[in-house]
């Protein structure tokens, strides 16, 4: 119950089968998969876009603004349940205005949900919205103009979707819009893609901070980069084991990254696609990697450093932590 923030997860990727299963029966959408069962098994990943795929087909079931802030608060109470003290959601509007459902249902059940959660669990949700990288960089500025209305509402942007072939530089547009609104910055890179793009990410793109940044961990100059730039990594293990972008944790680089000075972070992802939220995330590198009490610690104290909140808040959750 170590108090922390999670800074990596997709709100997409928290829906859990019997729930997914659940919102396609009361939206009449048919899918390939008849019970939680059969969906659970069909969880294993070749890699990152075979997942995609998975994960854009239970997207179909989420239409209603009900779905969104349900799905949110079933997060957020599960979180606030593993002592995250703050959660910072990336979601991904463009999916589901495909289905012609309108920003405004997503985003205000989203934050609906938010709201609710802070008076009911205590735990500080914020909304990161994130483009997907295998579409053009017109559209990553359209949904920028889209969730305008909402732009207090929503406090960054990000990037997701398949990476190999899809280098950050393609959004460096869309990232130089979103700073220009004031949205705080972060970009996934150096998941299944190399670590130039983790470079690219922090040169042409400016981000604050990397989701994943996994490749980065081979170069030496970069790591050196990260570490006296202080940018924060959001690792996410038990992600990276499913779509085999390692396939052992006990040489996963985070210890060796933490130990450089580069403040990582432990993550979930897509938590009920991936086998475990933030905790046994935790739990599967401070096992691997035997991380002593100390370290574990820090992590969480880079969770909160490393988040988008505001320094106040930052400096009494680090206190926080410290008298825990
Ligand atoms: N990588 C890229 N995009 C994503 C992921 C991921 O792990 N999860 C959801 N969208
Ligand atoms: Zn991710």
């Amino acid at each position: 119950m170590l108090p922390k923030a999670e800074l990596h997860v997709h709100l997409e990727g928290t829906l859990e089968p019997e729930d997914l299963v659940r919102f396609a029966a009361r939206n009449r959408v048919e899918l390939p998969w008849q019970s939680a069962e059969q969906l659970r098994a069909a969880y294993t990943f070749t890699g990152l876009e075979n997942f995609l795929s998975v994960y854009f087909q239970g997207c179909r079931v989420l239409r209603t603004r009900e779905d969104f802030r349900e799905l949110t608060l079933a997060y957020l109470q599960r979180a606030a349940g593993q002592g995250v003290r703050r959660a910072e959601m990336l979601f991904g509007p463009q999916a589901f205005l495909d289905h012609g459902i309108p920003v405004d249902d997503q985003v205000g059940g989203i934050t609906d949900a938010i709201a609710e959660a802070r008076e009911t669990h205590g735990i500080d949700g914020a909304l990161l919205v994130s483009a997907h990288r295998h579409r053009n960089e017109a559209d990553a500025l359209e949904l920028l103009e889209l969730v305008r209305p909402w732009r207090d509402r929503v406090l960054g942007a990000g990037l997701g979707g398949a990476e190999r072939g899809n280098p950050p530089a393609k959004f460096a547009r869309y990232f130089a819009a979103a700073r220009a609104e004031g949205y705080r910055t972060t970009c996934h890179a150096g998941e299944e893609g190399p670590a130039a793009y983790v470079a690219e990410a922090l040169e042409e793109c400016r981000v604050e901070r990397i989701d994943h940044g996994y490749a980065a961990a081979e170069h030496p100059d970069l790591v050196a980069r990260l570490a006296g730039d202080q940018v924060t990594l959001t690792m996410c293990p038990l992600s990276n084991l499913r779509l085999h972008v390692t396939d052992d944790l006990t040489t996963y680089p985070l210890k060796r990254l933490m130990d450089a000075g580069v403040p990582v972070t432990v993550n979930s992802d897509d938590p009920a696609y991936f086998g475990g939220y933030v905790n046994e995330n935790y739990a599967a590198v401070t096992e691997a990697l035997g991380l002593t009490e100390t370290e574990v610690k820090t992590l969480a104290r880079n969770s909160f450093s490393g988040s988008f909140a505001h320094p106040e808040e930052v400096r009494s959750l680090v206190e926080e932590l410290t008298g825990s």
